[in-house]
């Protein structure tokens, strides 16, 4: 979920309404905002669907001078009005809007709150009653709010922005494991799930830090620590501009977001390169991976499906045993450790809690981290030893695609690097540099042929049920991205298979027609998966090949330019990201926002 908050602006209605815009990536399913005027006046407006439809539903005598807004990824209780937040006490004295899961809300409720009557299904609600049965019995609202957390327990996560109606221009604000900074104006103060919310306001923001409670008036905000202790913090400045993440002439950002792979892949060249075309990575990060006697990458979703590549890269660059794990499986299931683990997690947003639980755990232990994100301060950045950026530029579609690309990059980077300083053969001949520029080019003339792989999406993928993506080795690991990419956006079926393991059980489910779409990229294992693609089309699949040029033959439908052999996913996944948006397009559904899911996952 997203929360704003502002307090010391007249249009504090329309800076709530942008905020939740540019968070609508955190979850769309349903929206609301509180504002206050100061005057006696408040209003509360909440929709089911999208902040469009929050926008078309705040008429103009909507007004005030301090608010807070929600845009919501259901956790408890369905999308609805009365679920979505903000959230209301009985007798209607407080207004708050939460991210983030309350593990015993049930007891909570039992233990404080039987005589209440409840609104909504969500753990949510719970908070605000309690911050107003602590008020009853006597306390400040500061005070009942900070009993309220006090009860709260261990595997809570919150970002909390609550209103007491008693005291309009006050936010009373509270966060644990999930993100949350407070904006600082000039007469004015901001709190947001992401700066890029409130750029049009300010670049300054303070981060906030598990346990803290903030109370922020238009011209103070005072920080308390989880000990209770007064603390000052400074603010950071965000080096964007608010247009970074606008769409232009796009029709969808998951497009613009494809085209924009080249560029970013020149990028990364000039900011991790020096004019000698000498790699930059700080000396520390080296000698902490150095000293280590295994890397252990983690992440979710499309990054665990870079860190899959990264694997590959590790221990054929670097030589480094390298494992990769799903970070919701390994917080709680972790295997044996080596003797001298090295952590790297792999995060777009670095928000993700799933990952940021296996962090939290690592610091505790006492081992050295990475974070690669395309997120500067953000949470697994700040938490890690180390920080690389993925310099992608804000990327909005749901489905994750230059930062996907930029992740290997950057992993391909650091792992030529280590190699080369190991006296590794193989990185010693990798001249990454001119590498990542065919790479750029090769993507260049993938995203130019789009209306050819939009006829392919048409003919092959508009009315299937069902796909498979196949592949061997290296070509495995993308197979697996593609078909998340294919089934997160266009709601097909669709297996990322290793295509030799296709014949010992899900050949089954090839019947007349199953799309069936292949990748050969790598030289060893080409004649292997050609032999496998004959094998489903003498059962009748539909196949298209994504071929590299030196392997392809007459019949292949595209064909990648020749890169280096370890850097083919970076260009084999394009197509394929490609046919997704287009096969989602063709069938009518929302390519950017698609439906059930979020962008950023801030609950585990
Ligand atoms: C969400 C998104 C995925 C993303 C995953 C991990 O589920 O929908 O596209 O891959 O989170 O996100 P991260 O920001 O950690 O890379």
């Amino acid at each position: 979920c997203g929360i704003v908050g502002i307090t010391g602006k007249d249009n504090a209605v329309e800076i709530l309404i942008n905020g939740l815009e540019k968070l609508e990536y955190r979850g769309y399913d349903s929206a609301g905002i509180y504002v206050n005027n100061g005057n006696g006046n408040d209003f509360l407006v909440k929709v089911k669907g999208r902040i469009a439809d929050l926008k078309d539903k705040v008429t103009a005598d909507v007004k005030g001078t301090a608010g807070i807004g929600h845009t919501r990824w259901a956790t408890h209780g369905v999308p609805s009005e009365t679920n979505a937040h903000p959230h209301i006490s009985e007798n209607g004295r407080f207004y708050l809007v939460h991210n983030g899961v309350i593990g015993n809300f049930k007891e909570l409720r039992a233990k404080y709150l039987s005589d209440v009557h409840f609104a909504s299904e969500t753990d949510t609600e719970v908070i605000v009653q309690m911050v107003e049965h602590f008020s009853n019995e006597g306390l400040e609202t500061k005070e009942a709010f900070k009993k309220t957390i006090s009860v709260l327990d261990e595997s809570s996560s919150y970002a909390f922005l609550l209103m007491d109606r008693e005291d309009p221009e006050t936010l009373y604000v509270a966060k644990s494991k999930s993100p949350l900074l407070i904006g600082v104006g000039e007469g004015f103060n901001a709190v947001c799930s992401d700066s890029m919310a409130m750029l049009k306001e300010t670049h300054e923001f303070i981060e906030l830090t598990d346990g803290d409670v903030v109370v922020v008036k238009p011209d103070s905000i005072e920080i308390e620590d989880k000990n209770g202790k007064k603390i000052e913090r400074k603010p950071f400045y965000v080096d964007q501009d608010a247009s970074a993440s606008e769409k232009g002439a796009y029709e969808h950002y998951m497009l613009k977001e494809i085209d924009e792979q080249p560029a970013v892949m020149r990028k990364l060249a000039t900011e991790y390169f020096d004019e000698n075309g000498n790699i930059k990575i700080e000396a520390d990060l080296l000698k902490a991976i150095e000293a280590s006697d295994r890397i252990y990458i983690v992440a979710a979703g499309t990054s665990y499906h870079a860190g899959l590549v990264g694997h590959e890269l590790f221990e054929k660059l670097a030589k480094i045993p390298t494992e990769v794990h799903v970070s919701s499986e390994f917080g709680y299931n972790m295997p044996l450790l080596s003797e001298k683990p090295f952590f790297i997690y792999l995060t777009q947003s670095g928000e993700t809690a799933d990952s940021r639980q296996v962090l939290v755990q690592t610091n505790e232990m006492g081992y050295p981290s990475l974070t690669i994100t395309n997120v500067p301060n953000s949470t697994l950045s700040r938490e890690a030893s180390y920080t690389l950026l993925l310099h992608a530029g804000p990327e909005i579609a749901v489905a994750s695609t230059k930062a996907y690309t930029a992740q290997i990059a950057v992993e391909a980077i650091l792992a030529k690097k280590l190699g080369e300083e190991r006296g590794i053969e193989a990185a010693k001949d990798f001249d990454i540099h001119l590498e990542l520029a065919k790479v750029a080019n090769a993507m260049q003339t993938m995203v130019d042929e789009k209306h050819e792989i939009e006829e392919l999406a048409e003919k092959n993928l508009k009315t299937t049920r069902n796909a498979f993506y196949i592949g061997r080795s290296i070509d495995y690991d993308t197979a697996i991205e593609a078909a998340l990419k294919l089934k997160e956006v266009s709601y097909v079926q669709t297996e990322g298979f290793a295509s030799g393991e296709l014949k010992h059980g899900t050949i089954a489910l090839i019947e007349e027609g199953t799309p069936v779409i292949a990748i050969i990229t790598d030289e060893k294992t080409a004649a292997h998966t050609r032999s496998n693609v004959q094998e489903v089309i003498a059962r009748g699949a539909n196949v298209i090949t994504i071929v590299s040029r030196s392997l392809s033959n007459a019949g292949d439908q595209i064909v990648l330019p020749d890169v280096h052999p370890l850097l083919t996913p970076l260009v084999s996944i394009v197509p394929a990201q490609l046919l997704a948006y287009y096969t989602s397009k063709q069938r009518g559904y929302d390519v950017d926002k698609p439906r059930n899911l979020a962008k950023s996952v801030t609950v585990e």
